[in-house]
């Protein structure tokens, strides 16, 4: 079964009977991998105790009101900002009558208007109440927005009646949730991703690095094996677990990753240079551990340019490159868009406590030729998951143009 691992899901649990099967639900969600918030309306804190839902999924539990305890403990926005998937499952229909009108009347309502991620919803009522022309109608506009409607399931109800309207069961809901994150886009593609600092050697012991943590080409990685791709990663030190099913090559100094990158670059069909490779290095490490002198002189070389490299290779895979900036940040990219010969080129602005490096949030400014792409502050998986999508497209579009211009087009 496909998996949720390390994917955070706000849980929402309305007023419905199904309540109950929020605490299996929770359960199973954890199972596959997931984090899991749980938030309950009035209505479902009146079918399930918080206190069940807590110990299952091992945080407390949001309740209906915006009070000062839930906002000291993670502000609203913030809860709805970390979420890479928003599930209200059981869904009742005043609830999805709510979400309709775009109402923020409690904190879970309120919490799917602050997300910018994706929402779905397992709808769970009467039969007759889910015939009804008005919850049609909301189910339609809710769709329209791009929301996911699971189920509902058909057959015996708790009011006695048999139909529409009964909660999908939770492993379904598990199934269609972990198939929303595998959206096969690149699906038999071969995607090469660096990432992380590198360590360059002054002596036995001391190095020159930076701040970089890994963390956006780590999540890159696993978006583009959700995506279908075969994945390898050559990773500069960093304290981060390999992704489910990514081939790691780990390097430390950047003549190594180059050397790494370099010798697989022809066979991709997608490079993505996520690390942040250290500029220089030293000429001559020195040999043991040096001793403390009055002053000392270190002689740095320039590293080769990883990126550069692989661009000028003759059958080279599309590329895309990023620029940590401090300042004019879509000036300088676009110039290393061109100058680097890159099909796309991510833009983060470095040096703000908030995003960028070591953080878990980042925003990203996406260019290529012809076009550009804002994608809002926002955890790092859900950024990569749109990078990916957006590279994705990119690459299609590009393919779609090498065929119209190639030796058989006309033909
Ligand atoms: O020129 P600058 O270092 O700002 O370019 C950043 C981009 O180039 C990143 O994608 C980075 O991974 C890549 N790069 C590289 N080899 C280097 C320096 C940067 O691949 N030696």
């Amino acid at each position: 079964m496909k998996r949720l691992t390390n994917k955070r899901i706000l849980l929402g649990i309305t007023g419905s009977v199904a309540a109950y099967k929020g605490a299996d639900l929770v359960r199973r969600l954890r199972d596959a991998g997931a984090e899991v918030q749980v938030v309950m309306t009035r209505g479902g804190a009146e079918f399930i105790t918080p206190l069940t839902l807590q110990a299952l999924s091992g945080r407390p539990v949001f309740l209906h009101h915006l009070d000062t305890e839930t906002e000291a403990a993670m502000g609203h926005i913030s809860l709805a900002r970390r979420a890479d998937l928003v599930l209200i499952a059981p869904a009742s229909a005043d609830f999805l009558a709510r979400l309709a009108q775009g109402r923020a009347d409690d904190l879970l309502a309120t919490l799917c208007l602050a997300s910018a991620g994706p929402l779905a919803v397992a709808p769970a009522m009467n039969r007759q109440m889910w015939s009804q022309p008005a919850t049609q109608d909301n189910l339609q506009r809710l769709r329209q927005r791009g929301v996911h409607v699971f189920g509902p399931g058909s057959g015996g109800q708790a009011c006695g009646e048999t139909g529409p309207g009964r909660m999908l069961e939770p492993q379904e809901i598990v199934a269609l949730s972990a198939a929303l994150f595998d959206t096969g886009l690149l699906q038999g593609r071969r995607v090469l991703i660096d990432a992380g600092p590198t360590h360059e050697d002054i002596d036995a012991v001391r190095y020159l690095s930076n701040r970089s943590s890994g963390k956006m080409g780590f999540a890159l990685a696993e978006a583009a094996v959700e995506a279908g791709a075969a994945v390898t990663l050559v990773s500069g030190p960093v304290a981060l677990p390999t992704p489910e099913r990514v081939t790691r090559i780990d390097v430390r100094a950047a003549e190594q990753m180059h050397a790494a990158v370099l010798d697989r670059a022809q066979e991709q069909d997608i490079f993505i240079a996520a690390a942040a490779v250290s500029d220089y290095r030293a000429a001559q490490p020195l040999p043991g551990k040096a001793k403390k002198q009055a002053r000392l002189t270190l002689e740095l070389v320039r590293n080769p340019d990883i990126l550069r490299d692989v661009t000028a290779l003759p059958r080279h895979p599309f590329t895309v490159g990023f620029a940590a900036e401090t300042e004019n940040v879509e000036d300088y990219a676009r110039a290393k868009l061109r100058d680097k010969a890159l099909d796309m080129i991510v833009a983060n602005e470095v040096g703000r406590g908030d995003r960028g490096f070591e953080s878990d949030d980042n925003e990203l400014l996406v260019l290529w030729e012809g076009g550009r792409k804002r994608l809002p502050l926002g955890p790092k998986g859900r950024l990569a998951r749109e990078l990916i999508t957006l590279i994705a497209e990119r690459y299609g579009a590009e393919e779609d143009t090498a065929q119209d211009t190639g030796p058989a087009a006309g033909q």
